[in-house]
């Protein structure tokens, strides 16, 4: 490569019409282009957001349409890795339909509060379960020859003033948690390009952080594929070439070309390495090969088989719904009823998604007025998957009738008069905006507790971007979660409440009881600080000191500081029973944990088997979730499970090593994270370094 060509690889604008910038010839249109070099063979860098589905972010391809994929948190709770994988296929399938060969995929941050705006792009708030599945829906879109990345690395918890903010954390805190979540993921997935994210670690830029690029990434975990700074997260030229950065992304964001002519002039100035640029794009190419994209070069427009592709967002969402409560068994509902009410959500159009960068608007999606993000107006987005419609089909009920829920007398007059009402409740999160509490918004408990006064028969549907309190809980007779649940939504939740779907969701990331549970129960006002790039700077760093919680992300604090949540992490229902027994822990090359799991109910399910592990000791833990396998059963019949134990998760991190001491450990065999009723002993003779 030219110097000039490799210079073309290393810094560019997004590829869409944005204040002075303009689309590039050549671009599809989308988060970022690169122009190809046709005497090498090397096509055009076409990126596009991200891991839900193929965004069109601005509408800068008009009309384009893709599958929404559930939201990654739902992906959480299906607990199944290989759910993960189908869904990445989906996104790479369609990614390279349309000409892109880079996807901004890989959400792999770990759940640390349970406002943030993002968590909807994210899996869980536990390392193990993030990371598998993170790396498998990677390995999914790569499959298809289009690159993936894992982002935003790392510890990119809170969307108010992530530009800003500070993510303070001991290092061996940070190794035992959102470094470990990254970890897996780039073991299992080998993502071909890692975006550290806006807001700084321990002071320091992501972008330009050379303990987290250069000594962890490239030289510990010899991590071979290129580095991308999310858009407009450059902040120098020598510090973050020095430091490990390989591209500046989004660079009409920055406060200058950075990696353009400011890192030529560096170059001649010798305070960069010729080296260095040649190690930047040579990452690049790599990537390009190892994944195939070189092999296969995109060709675009090619048709896609949405219809099959909706079917898989269908079944993964059937799959990650979880039911939280089912008094008296209300649920699954008798077919025929005479009378269905549905109250909500626009339930008659579609479900609910996520904001931002990762928004995908299948056709016939809903646009209503959402926020602004660096300029650019970001809807709140309905995907056309109608509950309405899916309950007419799927219930055999004589009447459905909808209600939008802004009339609350009308809705109690309503379900008086109901067999049952389905009461669908929201709460929309975006990119650059927090939740704030944790109460479901625009006074939708109040209508809840009314409806339920009317109705007994009155079952919640939650689809929101974490998790949210429900101090109607006991009020009502049955509560799902189903998320942001994609294009196949509709038929997804109607299938759980009908009994087509036998619920299996497991919660990703624990409900709290109150916000006071929290590590940091307190939020920053969003009008003190800058929570977008391109845009000026309020106020100073904001430091936020995850040392409270440290390693002890989610349920792990709630057993150190022994609360009791109003969901634990891994709960949900089933329409039918399981019980777990004979486990024993086997030592052979690791630690691999047996049990017997047998179906005792009358319908076929499935049962998330989690192994916890605890220590006590000055090397001790609280509880750990180091392993977990989902096992279909038939009404009885049995299956052993093996699940082997990741060894990463019964260690400390001391000393630049992971380290599993000796002593006496405690392994439940559990339900969710709180259940503590099947123990087995484990002790490990000597220690050992991993
Ligand atoms: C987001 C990234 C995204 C990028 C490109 C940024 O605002 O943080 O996740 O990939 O934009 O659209």
């Amino acid at each position: 490569m030219s110097e000039d060509e490799k210079f073309a690889w290393l810094s560019g604008p997004m590829a869409i019409p944005l204040g002075n910038t303009r689309k590039p010839e050549g671009a599809v249109g989308s988060a970022a282009f690169y122009p190809a070099i046709p005497r090498l063979g090397l096509p055009a860098l076409q990126q596009a957001d991200a891991s839900l589905g193929v965004s069109n972010l601005g509408n800068v391809r008009p009309g384009d349409h893709a599958t929404g994929l559930p939201s990654s948190l739902l992906l959480g709770a299906t607990f199944n890795p290989e759910l993960a994988f189908a869904s990445g296929s989906v996104v790479g399938v369609e990614a390279r339909s349309k000409g892109f060969n880079v996807q901004l995929a890989g959400g792999a941050n770990l759940i640390r509060d349970p406002r943030g705006g993002r968590n909807f792009e994210y899996i869980a708030e536990d390392p193990l379960l993030t990371g598998v599945l993170a790396g498998q829906s990677v390995a999914g879109i790569q499959a298809q020859q289009v690159v993936s990345t894992v982002k935003h690395f790392a510890v990119n918890a809170q969307e108010t003033g992530r530009v800003m903010a500070s993510s303070n954390l001991s290092e061996a805190a940070l190794r035992e948690s959102d470094l470990l979540a990254f970890q897996i993921a780039i073991e299992t997935g080998a993502p071909g390009a890692v975006m550290p994210g806006y807001n700084l670690v321990n002071g320091e830029y992501a972008c330009e952080n050379a303990f987290l690029l250069n000594q962890v990434l490239k030289q510990e975990w010899g991590y071979p594929g290129w580095v991308m700074s999310d858009w407009g997260a450059t902040h120098s030229t020598v510090k973050a070439a020095l430091a490990g950065l390989d591209v500046q992304s989004g660079a009409n964001l920055d406060d200058a070309d950075y990696f353009g002519n400011l890192l030529r002039q560096a170059v001649r100035d010798a305070t960069v390495p010729q080296a260095r640029i040649d190690d930047m794009v040579t990452r690049i190419v790599r990537s390009l090969i190892a994944v195939g994209v070189l092999d296969k070069p995109v060709a675009s427009p090619v048709p896609i088989d949405y219809s099959q592709h909706k079917l898989v967002a269908q079944r993964q969402a059937e799959e990650g719904v979880v039911l939280l409560r089912n008094a008296g068994g209300q649920l699954p509902l008798a077919q025929g009823l005479r009378r269905l009410l549905v109250i909500g959500a626009h339930a008659d159009h579609g479900v609910l998604c996520g904001g931002g960068s990762s928004a995908v608007t299948p056709i016939g999606s809903l646009s209503l007025p959402g926020t602004d993000i660096m300029g650019m107006q970001v809807d709140k987005i309905y995907q056309p998957s109608s509950i309405v419609q899916a309950l007419r089909e799927e219930s055999g009920a004589q009447q459905v009738d909808f209600l939008d829920g802004t009339d609350p007398a009308l809705a109690v007059a309503h379900a008086r008069i109901a067999d049952a009402v389905i009461l669908c409740a929201q709460e929309w999160r975006s990119e650059a905006l927090d939740a704030h509490g944790l109460g479901l918004p625009d006074e939708q408990d109040a209508l809840i507790e009314r409806v339920a006064a009317a109705n007994a028969n009155t079952i919640v549907v939650l689809q929101t971007g974490g998790p949210v309190l429900m101090p109607w809980l006991e009020k009502v007779a049955a509560v799902l979660a189903a998320w942001y649940p994609g294009s196949g939504g509709g038929p997804a939740i109607a299938g759980v409440l009908f009994g087509r779907v036998n619920p299996s969701g497991r919660l990703p990331v624990t409900f709290p009881a109150s916000e006071s549970q929290l590590p940091r129960p307190e939020q920053t006002d969003p009008r003190t600080t800058t929570s977008n790039p391109g845009t000026p700077r309020i106020g100073e760093i904001l430091p936020i000191d995850y040392d409270i919680e440290g390693a002890d992300v989610g349920y792990r604090w709630y057993a150190r500081e022994k609360f009791t949540p109003l969901f634990p992490f891994g709960f949900g229902l089933s329409y039918t029973d399981f019980r777990v027994s004979d486990a024993s822990v086997v030592k052979g090359p690791g630690f691999t944990v047996t049990a017997q799991v047998e179906n005792t109910g009358a319908v076929a399910g499935a049962c998330t088997v989690q192994v916890y592990v605890g220590k006590t000791g000055t090397d001790g833990f609280a509880k750990r979730l180091a392993g977990f396998k989902k096992v279909f059963l038939k009404p009885g019949e049995r299956a052993q499970a093996e699940i082997l134990l990741e060894p990463r998760i019964l260690a400390r991190f001391d000393d630049g090593a992971f380290k599993i001491g000796a002593g006496d450990y405690q392994v439940w065999v559990a339900n969710h994270a709180q259940d503590e009723a099947l123990e087995v002993g484990l002790q490990v003779g000597e220690a050992l370094s991993l």
